[in-house]
């Protein structure tokens, strides 16, 4: 910030705009601090962590990992640095593999809102009051057997065309004017990761592969955490 305030440096990038607003609407340096570990957070963590939960589950389940390369190969070819951002969208086990690895690990385990004003809740006496902060559970409904039968079991073919999802049971980026403004580009890099390593790499269960990956309930995080990390066996594809 030092460096680029003394020689007026200006490189038309997120940082710049921090600056700029630095100056025009007075935001402080703590301030610019936390932007640019949102930034971080919000852009990159998301992505890394689900592509993180999606190997692990591959890593249990090989015939989804050897249907999901195939589709890869027959599709992309086998140089990941060849794959482009149409590519990638029009894949669609791959689609169906990254929304189910959502579904049971959403990054964030849920939205919240502040109430805006007094709102009767349907069906109870509960009236939540102007300014109330409330907290919508994603992973409450994600894992809900009533919307998601058998719901810690990953299952892609959940999100088959011919199977309509209950409305609102499935929010793994937000809904509304708040939802998640990076969506696009979260759901390319994502997929890309998966892809990049599938085309390489065959992901196998270790003795210290749990079958489900244990979430750290008491972590004082806004993502999930994971207890003990993941641990797959990685194994180099011939050839590739
Ligand atoms: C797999 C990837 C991602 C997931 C699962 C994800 C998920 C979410 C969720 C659940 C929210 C809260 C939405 C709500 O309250 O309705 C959110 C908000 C947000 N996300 Fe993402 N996200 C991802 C990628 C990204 C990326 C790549 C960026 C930026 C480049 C990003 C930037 C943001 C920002 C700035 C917000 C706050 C929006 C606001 O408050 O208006 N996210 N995201």
């Amino acid at each position: 910030m030092k460096l680029r305030d003394e020689n007026k440096i200006d490189r038309q990038d997120f940082f710049s705009l921090l600056l700029e607003a630095k100056d025009k609407e007075g935001l402080t340096f703590n301030e610019i601090v936390g932007q640019c570990y949102m930034s971080f957070l919000a852009g990159f963590d998301t992505s890394s962590q689900t592509i993180s939960y999606c190997i692990h589950q591959l890593a249990h389940n090989e015939d989804m990992q050897d249907k999901l390369r195939q589709e890869i190969f027959e599709n992309l070819g086998t140089d990941f640095r060849k794959y482009t951002y149409e590519d990638i969208l029009k894949l669609p086990y791959l689609d169906k593999v990254f929304h189910e690895t959502l579904r049971l690990y959403p990054v964030l385990g849920f939205l919240n809102r502040i109430c805006i004003k007094p709102y009767k809740v349907p069906g109870t006496n509960v009236v939540l009051d102007k300014g109330t902060p409330v907290l919508i559970s994603t992973l409450g409904f994600q894992h809900n057997p009533e919307y998601f039968p058998d719901p810690l079991k990953f299952d892609p073919e959940r999100f088959s065309e011919d199977k309509p999802l209950i409305p609102f049971s499935f929010q793994p980026f937000g809904k509304g004017p708040r939802s998640c403004i990076g969506m696009c580009y979260g759901k390319l890099q994502t997929k890309l990761g998966i892809a990049a390593l599938i085309s390489q790499f065959k992901f196998l269960p270790s003795p210290k592969t749990p079958r489900l990956v244990e979430l750290d309930k008491l972590a004082k995080s806004l993502v999930m955490i994971t207890k003990k990390g993941i641990v797959v066996r990685v194994l180099k594809l011939q050839g590739q």
